[in-house]
């Protein structure tokens, strides 16, 4: 971590509290253009899929470099409407009739909502002559966690590629227009090929079935990002390139210049964040473990517990301490709360060494910035913490801390 940043999440933690969420927008606009940069197909949407961190202040920064939105409940459709989104896809799944004929009915009118079906039933729901997209529930998942795989034979989601005639029947029974087709295969994909292997599925489809009215081609999200050190990055400039040129041949096969659309969450977003922390308490034990005890937990970031997920920790305090192995474990009161995860083979708890860490120092708990507060909950009655941007060395509170008080009001009723 360089020096510049280290200083300014210290700054954060002195001036703000812990635990702090703090995003830097730089991180997430170079990432956002870079990877615009890499489509070199010209008819493109990128839509951010909000999911993963729908802080107002990083949805804004996101939307200003020309990114529409992917949501997926009325909520997100209603903040992302408010904050100036221009196109929003709306990709629903096992919602409420209400919610999804409130988005149909926000979609008429204002025009910016793109529906996406993603059963049968939902085409059938949709009124006559409605312009939508299917979602398509392809052979080809992928992910970092069974959890995060949504294409395959597991999957709940979208119809089945099997079933595509069957949309073609209720498109033309119900005179939909159907405009495009859609597919997401996962989470935290960082090889190329594996999405050369998906996207080739979803236009063999698009070759077998003709679709007058198509216009969208959208390819999912699903960019991965490296969390461990020794993690390479996606090839950008060969993901990009692989798209563009297929996407390229394919409509010059099929003789209509389609719009190629993807809706990455993480990608944008994850690298930009850092959950900053205080270390309570230092228990050494007998059975060679020591916790270093931090003021946050699974119910602020949870993607350790959840997934065994591995995320990178810095000592902002001591960087340059003695190395000593830790389990840097949470405040909530279950044994699963422990941050040093995914070190091992099998996701599981593990020490890691880190400089040392004394009663005081503030933690740095890396690549937060997605599935972190936006998965944040109030388990144990603890408030969420604030969110921070920084803004070329500039702190800015981005949403406030609840206090316990607020919490307990709640509560109360
Ligand atoms: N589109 C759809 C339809 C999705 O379901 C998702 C994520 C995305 C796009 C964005 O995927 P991304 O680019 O972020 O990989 N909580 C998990 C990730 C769950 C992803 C859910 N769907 C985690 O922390 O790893």
């Amino acid at each position: 971590m360089d020096a510049a940043l280290r200083t300014a999440l210290i700054r954060a933690a002195e001036t703000q509290g812990t635990p702090v969420y703090v995003y830097d927008k730089a991180t997430i606009v170079t990432r956002c253009e870079s990877l615009n940069a890499a489509i070199t197909y010209p008819k493109k949407k990128l839509l951010y899929a909000m999911k993963a961190n729908s802080n107002q202040a990083v949805v804004k920064t996101i939307l200003g470099t020309g990114f529409g939105l992917d949501c997926v409940s009325l909520g997100e459709v209603q903040f992302g409407l408010k904050l100036g989104a221009d196109r929003v896809l709306y990709t629903n799944n096992n919602v409420s009739d209400e919610e999804f004929n409130a988005v149909v009915k926000i979609g008429k009118e204002t025009g910016k909502i793109w529906i996406n079906c993603d059963s049968l039933q939902r085409l059938n729901d949709l009124p006559e002559g409605t312009a939508c997209f299917v979602r398509i529930n392809g052979p080809v998942g992928g992910g970092h966690h069974d959890h995060v795989i949504t294409c395959g034979p597991e999957s709940k989601f979208g119809v089945p590629w099997e079933h595509v005639p069957d949309v073609l029947k209720i498109v033309t029974e119900r005179k939909l227009k159907l405009i495009g087709v859609h597919q997401h295969i996962g989470s935290g994909i960082r090889e190329v090929e594996k999405f050369a292997e998906a996207m080739e599925v979803l236009l063999s489809v698009l070759r077998k079935n003709k679709l007058p009215d198509l216009e969208f081609v959208d390819f999912g999200g699903g960019i991965g990002v490296p969390y461990r050190p020794t993690e390479k990055p996606i090839d950008l400039k060969a993901f990009g390139a692989m798209l563009s040129t297929r996407f390229t041949q394919f409509c010059k096969d099929a003789g209509k210049e389609l719009t190629l659309v993807l809706e990455p969450g993480r990608f944008p977003v994850a690298e930009s964040g850092y959950l900053v922390a205080k270390a309570n308490t230092i228990k050494e034990t007998p059975y060679s473990k020591t916790f270093a005890g931090i003021n946050t937990g699974f119910n602020h970031l949870v993607r350790p517990t959840m997934y065994g997920s591995y995320h990178h920790i810095t000592n902002l305090s001591n960087p340059d301490g003695a190395q000593k192995p830790y389990y840097v474990a949470g405040n909530i009161c279950e044994s699963g709360d422990i941050f040093t995860r995914g070190d091992g083979d099998e996701n599981s708890a593990a020490s890691r060494t880190l400089p040392e860490i004394r009663r005081g120092d503030f933690l740095a708990i890396h690549n937060a910035g997605a599935y972190g507060y936006a998965m944040a909950s109030e388990y144990n009655m603890r408030p969420r913490p604030a969110e921070l941007l920084l803004d070329k060395g500039e702190l800015i509170v981005a949403r406030k801390a609840k206090s316990v008080e607020d919490v307990v009001r709640e509560f109360m009723g």
